[in-house]
């Protein structure tokens, strides 16, 4: 573990880091996001002792990082910088074996390694290793790169905007990759980037500094879904979290008082309930309001007996939701079982919500709605909460 504690740097008098904490766990990718002279990179040099730490301590393995030998501290970390940072003179198959060489590893492990490493980022050993930086494109340079910090098998790998001086789509290549390489390999990684894509998409945790400043570190559910603060939250962006929607769970979106009734209610005053409320599904819970069935417009219908009761005629649920279920399963449980309500139960069997076809498509249109500021804030603000939640189509709907 990477214990970074209570460090402040400051340069000549001016602070960049005021008291900055955190805990960076083995085997994670950690992303560091925040604006341009925040104190990202700074922070990285602080972690290899490029820099000194003004005041505070950095721990490895509760070993304080000045008790380490530099030489030996930067052997067991690999640092990626945005241009590659690979030695021109040298062909590619030197850029990535000098600290091997310089550790005087067996020359045939190294070679072996090295093949191994290309493979890897799925490069051509042998149309590439004889070839000088200049002679490859900035994404292969990049991937090159990435493997010279894993060549001695480091535990630990700094990045510094990597991929920023890429184009998008070698960028997004290179992301991918690396989060492979992430999981094959298992290594600390802490990442540094300005851009939110790239940090939701690569990261473990995601810390976002501002001003010398950790605002946030948490893991990127919980930034999308609870930003510390408003400049979490623009920086985030209003509609990031649609970008991911497998982060948006049933419990943001459910209807939580879907009208219910015992099993002993009669079918009358079913039909009198499902009136009043403008619904035309009942659904039918026992006194611990586990759930039982539904009564729908159809068996009531059918029944014809105004005495019989609820339990009778309802029908059995065969789908139900879990309030942390996504929106992705949701979608893709009703696009199967073509039903139109899912129950929301909990671990208890308990009922605590509803899902309808309308709630779904009212919440998926909010997206559109807000990137084009068809409702504005005014117009949310005078809406009541019932309105955000019914609809005229609803089939079930909510006291
Ligand atoms: N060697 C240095 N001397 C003086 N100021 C520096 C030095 N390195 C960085 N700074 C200042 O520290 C702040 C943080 O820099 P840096 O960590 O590079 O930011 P980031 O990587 O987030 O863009 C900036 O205001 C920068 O100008
Ligand atoms: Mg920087």
């Amino acid at each position: 573990m990477i214990r970074i504690q209570d460090v402040s740097k400051d340069f000549k008098g001016k602070l960049v880091l005021d008291d900055i904490s955190m805990d960076i766990r083995d085997g994670e990718l950690t992303v560091i996001i925040g604006p341009s002279g925040c104190g990202k990179t700074t922070t990285l040099k602080m972690i290899n002792r490029l820099t000194p730490v003004s005041k505070g301590k950095i721990f490895i393995d509760d070993v304080d990082i000045e008790d380490i030998d530099k030489v030996q501290l930067r052997r067991r970390m690999g640092y990626v910088i945005q241009q590659g940072g690979l030695f021109p003179h040298m062909t590619i198959r030197q850029n990535i074996e000098i600290i091997e060489e310089l550790e005087g590893k067996p020359k045939e492990e190294i070679m072996e390694n090295t093949v191994k490493l290309m493979k890897m980022v799925d490069m051509d050993p042998d149309e590439y290793l004889d070839r000088y930086p200049t002679e490859l494109s900035g994404g292969q340079q990049q991937r090159i790169g990435v493997i010279r910090a894993m060549a001695n098998d480091p535990e630990i790998i700094l990045f510094d905007e990597p991929f920023s001086a890429l184009d998008p789509l070698t960028r997004i290549a290179l992301q991918d990759e690396l989060v492979k390489l992430q999981s094959q390999v298992g290594k600390t990684m802490i990442f540094v980037t300005h851009d939110m894509d790239e940090a939701i998409k690569i990261a473990d945790k995601i810390c976002i500094m501002k001003d010398g400043h950790i605002l946030q570190y948490d893991i990127p559910e919980e930034i999308l879904r609870n930003p510390a603060d408003d400049y979490v939250a623009n920086f985030v962006g209003v509609n990031r979290i649609w970008d991911s929607p497998e982060y948006i769970k049933v419990e943001d979106f459910m209807i939580r008082s879907p009208i219910t009734c015992s099993g002993e209610l009669n079918a009358k005053r079913c039909v009198t309930r499902m009136k009043n409320h403008h619904i035309d599904t009942l659904l039918v819970t026992d006194t611990e309001d586990k759930l039982l069935g539904m009564v729908g417009r159809k068996a009531l219908f059918k029944s014809r007996n105004p005495l019989s009761r609820a339990d009778d005629i309802m029908s059995s649920v065969s789908y139900t939701a879990h309030p942390q279920d996504s929106i992705v399963d949701v979608l893709k449980m009703i696009d199967e079982a073509e039903v139109n309500n899912v129950p929301v139960v909990d671990d208890d069997g308990k009922l605590v919500g509803l899902l309808t076809n309308s709630n779904l498509v009212s919440t998926l249109s909010k997206q559109f709605l807000l990137e084009n500021q068809e409702v504005t804030e005014e117009q949310e603000d005078r809406k009541t909460p019932a309105e955000n939640e019914i609809s005229e189509e609803s089939e079930v709907s909510l006291s």
